[in-house]
């Protein structure tokens, strides 16, 4: 038994690797406001492909006694991505869209982790909890810098349907805390988190090419 609650062992475990994710060149110069609709929508593009990813497998696993707790659809960010899509696309967005290569590799990982609960509680962990989180401060920069509001652009860091998102967050932490899992699993799970954030990071790298074609110029 560790004595730490599991949230707090998992985010210490993983905040080098926070740390290196917003530290990201792209990131860094969508948030100074140095990019166009355009090569901000790369972005939402990709939360795209993997958020339908996310939460396909979330539907699966909705009966698990591991992962189930986590299935919460009034998170699922479909509906919110295409809202976002066709503002800044407009209506042929589909058929401008396509997955990275680093995309493709995440998504497969989150897809393998259908037959891993604790692997995707790990997925679910890495990008929920911080679109709950400095998402919210991700949004307001969005909100000024390209003057969405709700109803399409950055709806994607829009919940509207959780209620509180500081009590959502802590109940969401004791979710973790109450994880059916022993300590072997529980040091999986943080594995499968860093890698997470690792297959996140290279998916966001990859977008550099789009602000250095844009910084360029
Ligand atoms: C501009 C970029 C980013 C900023 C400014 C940022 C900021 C923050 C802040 C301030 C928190 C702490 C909030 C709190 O304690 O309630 C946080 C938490 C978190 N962020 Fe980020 N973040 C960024 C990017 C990312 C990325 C790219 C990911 C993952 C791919 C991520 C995942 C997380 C997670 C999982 C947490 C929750 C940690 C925990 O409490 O267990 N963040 N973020």
């Amino acid at each position: 038994m560790s004595e730490a609650p599991f949230s707090e062992v998992l985010r210490n475990a993983t905040w080098a690797d926070h740390s290196s994710a917003e530290d990201d060149a792209y990131l860094k110069a969508l948030m100074a406001g140095r990019l166009s609709r355009e090569a901000y929508g790369e972005l939402v593009a990709q939360h795209y492909f993997a958020y339908t990813a996310l939460d396909g497998v979330a539907r699966a696993l909705a009966g698990d006694p591991v992962a189930g707790p986590f299935v919460v659809p009034e998170l699922y960010r479909e509906e919110a991505l295409v809202r976002d899509l066709e503002t800044v696309y407009g209506p042929g967005w589909a058929d401008r869209i396509t997955p990275s290569a680093p995309t493709r590799t995440l998504v497969a990982r989150i897809e393998q982790a259908a037959g891993w609960p604790g692997g995707y509680v790990a997925h679910h962990y890495t990008r929920y909890l911080g679109d709950l989180s400095g998402g919210q401060f991700i949004r307001m920069e969005l909100e000024k810098i390209y003057g969405y509001g709700p109803g399409g652009g950055v709806d994607f860091y829009r919940f509207d349907r959780i209620g509180s998102l500081p009590r959502f967050k802590n109940a969401y932490r004791a979710r973790l805390d109450a994880l059916p899992v022993d300590d072997a699993e529980k040091q999986r799970i943080i594995r499968e988190a860093k890698l997470a954030y690792q297959l996140n990071t290279e998916v966001l790298t990859d977008l550099g090419r789009v602000a250095r074609a844009e910084l360029a110029a």
